[in-house]
């Protein structure tokens, strides 16, 4: 057997019946130490034309407010290069069900940063990928090998903290991690710059710098000059740049009673000249990313909150979608609805996993997933994903948040983009219970 720890944490992972626990879990010093020596990366590549780029690439910190990034010389540096994204929301809080989202396209409740599992018949952006062969991989700093599933891998001198699993999007899934080729695309960066060299980099990438070097366990100032530093390179480097987009953003913001809106900058090759330097105010949440790969590529929606998401509007030009303005006055992404991975901290416990949409139209406009429509075929959608804000109407979650189609003439700058209705393409409102349960009967008649 070729990589026999990967298999035995497989088979102990798929003996636990808990999604959730507390502690953490962690394989052996001498587990780990055979899996390193063992464990092959795996670096696919692919070349997919997309509409707006070829490859895209984040980068997330950790926990800072909108005003602290804005105020930094380095952002400021960093933004000037680029489109700053003044309007982008994290959708919860703390650190795990955001990261659990941008893979996934939904909390499931989650509010905590514990072990989290999110069950196999819940798809991610990987699946999505996979419908193209658009090669896909991640690199997490410090990941002592590939596709390592253990809670923390800690600085081996001093203990401090340097890799954890909360900030690893694609771990936290059974239909990642029960794949063993897969795993081998989760990567640390020892493998980022071996892939850079040897141009074998995939076309989306999930990079997340140390505890140290995100901010977690630092601030702004040492965060931002690290960007920088990690980004100077790349941005002269003629592969790496070639047709590519980088989103440099955050989890969450610190202050938890604040809306969650976080500094965001979009960088890179598939930028065109005379947009570096601007703004782009349109309401974006880490959904709108997902969304905006299938925009980009021409690929299905997962059925959760990628379908109603906004789109990039560099992306949302060429599909000539209408973006929503949301009205973000009585919007709460401080926090999310009850569900199966709450630990009854900031929301409730349900036992109940969310039914994805099997049908309708999304923001991208490629339909839903075969998968996600087989495997919930006959279930009625938990949410209405349509949306481009989560809500729900059973706990009061973000009932009292409006959105409406943006004009279709808005640009980007503050004033054009004003929520106006006029020319607009319909308006939307949460609904009532009632008028949401006549909604589902209709679809089902
Ligand atoms: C990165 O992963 C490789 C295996 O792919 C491993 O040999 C190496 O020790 C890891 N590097 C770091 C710095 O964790
Ligand atoms: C995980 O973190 C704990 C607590 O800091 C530490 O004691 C332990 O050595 C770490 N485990 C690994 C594998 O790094
Ligand atoms: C995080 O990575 C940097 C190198 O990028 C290293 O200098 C630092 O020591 C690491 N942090 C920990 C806690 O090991
Ligand atoms: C979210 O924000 C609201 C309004 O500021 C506040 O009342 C609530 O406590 C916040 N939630 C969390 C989890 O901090
Ligand atoms: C998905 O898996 C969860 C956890 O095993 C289960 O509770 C749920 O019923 C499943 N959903 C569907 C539609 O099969
Ligand atoms: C769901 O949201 C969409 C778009 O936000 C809206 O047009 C529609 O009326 C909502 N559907 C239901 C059943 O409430
Ligand atoms: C959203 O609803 C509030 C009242 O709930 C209203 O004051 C506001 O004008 C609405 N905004 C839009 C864009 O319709
Ligand atoms: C999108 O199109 C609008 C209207 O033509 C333009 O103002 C804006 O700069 C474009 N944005 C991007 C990112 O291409």
């Amino acid at each position: 057997m070729k990589y026999p720890i990967t298999a035995i944490l497989i088979a102990i992972a798929s003996c636990t019946s808990a999604q959730r626990s507390t502690k953490g879990e962690n394989p052996s010093k001498s587990d780990i130490e055979a899996a390193i020596a063992t464990t092959i990366p795996h670096s696919p590549v692919s070349n997919v034309k997309g509409l707006a780029f070829d490859r895209f690439f984040q980068v997330w910190l950790e926990n800072i407010d909108y005003e602290d990034a804005e105020a930094d010389e380095n952002y400021q540096w960093l933004a000037s290069q680029g489109i700053t994204l003044t309007n982008f929301y994290a959708v919860t809080h703390p650190s795990e069900p955001n990261y659990c989202a941008a893979a996934g396209g939904d909390t499931f409740g989650m509010d905590n940063d514990d072990f989290n599992r999110v069950p196999a018949n819940v798809s991610t952006i990987v699946d999505l990928l996979d419908t193209k062969q658009i090669a896909w991989g991640e690199y997490q700093e410090h990941l002592p090998y590939p596709g390592y599933q253990g809670f923390n891998y800690s600085n081996q001198e001093t203990f401090a903290n340097d890799y954890v699993r909360k900030h690893n999007p694609l771990i936290l899934y059974d239909s990642v991690t029960e794949d063993a080729t897969r795993l081998r695309q989760i990567k640390n960066f020892t493998s980022f710059y071996d892939d850079l060299k040897d141009e074998k980099l995939p076309q989306w990438a999930f990079i997340t710098p140390n505890m140290t070097n995100d901010a977690h366990d630092t601030d702004i100032t040492f965060a931002a000059e690290w960007e920088r530093n990690w980004m100077t390179p790349l941005l002269s480097n003629e592969y790496f740049m070639k047709d590519t987009l980088v989103l440099l953003t955050f989890d969450e913001d610190k202050t938890y009673p604040k809306g969650n809106r976080i500094f965001s900058i979009l960088l890179g090759g598939a930028i065109p000249d005379d947009l570096k330097g601007t703004e782009d105010d349109t309401f974006y949440t880490h959904y709108s990313i997902i969304a905006s790969m299938s925009a980009n590529w021409g690929l299905p929606s997962l059925g959760r909150w990628d379908c109603g998401a906004n789109i990039l509007e560099i992306v949302a030009n060429k599909t000539n979608y209408i973006n929503y303005d949301v009205d973000t006055t009585n919007m709460h992404l401080n926090e999310t609805y009850p569900g199966p991975l709450s630990a009854g901290e900031y929301s409730k416990f349900s036992p109940v996993w969310p039914n994805a949409l099997t049908e309708g139209d999304c923001s991208a406009g490629h339909g839903i997933l075969n998968i996600v429509k087989d495997t919930y075929a006959g279930t009625k959608p938990t949410y209405n994903y349509t949306s481009p804000f989560p809500y729900d109407t059973n706990s009061g979650y973000n009932t009292e948040v409006n959105a409406t189609r943006k004009s279709p003439s808005s640009s980007s700058s503050p004033q054009a983009s004003s929520s106006s209705s006029a020319g607009s393409r319909g308006s939307i409102s949460p609904p009532t219970s009632h008028s949401l349960l006549m909604g589902a009967l209709m679809r089902f008649l």
